[in-house]
């Protein structure tokens, strides 16, 4: 029998108590925001045991359930690991990074002022998200764009910063005005989970 689409049901990973007292995020805003989270995981699951019963032989690149749901795993394992960058990295004081991140950005951008704007210009261009990684082959950090939970992953880069601008991250407390968003979110940074993440990963060295 193929083990190619066997797998172990994930569950949500819990929320930190912190990221209930945001500054300028409501409550409400990150329980509904949890939520989509929790569905991108079941969604996960629930593609992942249909795959088994996907005809192979019917595969087809216009349309077929094998294509659909691969094409819909990456929507839900994207959004799954998204939003756990996303919310593992908030609950902290924002300020200037001052640890390996800061000193990285600083190499990196010239300033860490020069990071934050490019991120922040690079969240008003995206309709969905805006990182910061790492390429591991280029070596360099930068930030990408991405439109949708599963666009535009470029491989063998490691994102350290997640930043969602997606409208249901922010409509609720700031309505359209997504600026505002973004820079709560700067706010509310918690820069020793991205320095932990650095060091871990040996990025930059
Ligand atoms: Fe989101």
């Amino acid at each position: 029998m193929s083990l190619a689409y066997n797998h172990t049901e994930i569950a949500a990973r819990e929320l930190k108590p912190s990221l209930y007292e945001l500054e300028g995020i409501s409550r409400q805003a990150v329980e509904a925001h949890y939520r989509l989270y929790e569905g991108y995981v079941a969604k996960r699951n629930e593609i992942l045991s249909r795959l088994a019963d996907a005809d192979p032989a019917a595969a087809n690149q216009t349309y077929s359930e094998l294509r659909a749901l691969k094409v819909e795993l990456t929507f839900a394992i994207g959004g799954i690991k998204n939003h756990e960058l996303y919310f593992e990295h908030l609950g902290g004081n924002g300020g200037d990074p001052k640890g390996a991140f800061g000193e990285l950005v600083a190499r990196e951008f010239g300033s860490v002022a020069e990071w934050r704007a490019d991120l922040k210009a690079t969240g008003m261009a995206a309709r969905g998200w805006a990182w910061t990684a790492w390429d591991w082959d280029e070596r360099r950090l930068f930030n990408y764009i991405g439109d949708a939970q599963n666009t535009f992953p470029v491989w063998n880069a490691t994102p350290v910063v997640a930043l969602d601008v997606y409208e249901h991250a922010y409509f609720l407390d700031f309505g359209t005005d997504r600026a505002a968003y973004i820079d709560a979110f700067f706010n509310n940074l918690d820069y020793a989970v991205v320095d932990g993440w650095v060091e871990a990963y040996g990025i930059g060295r």
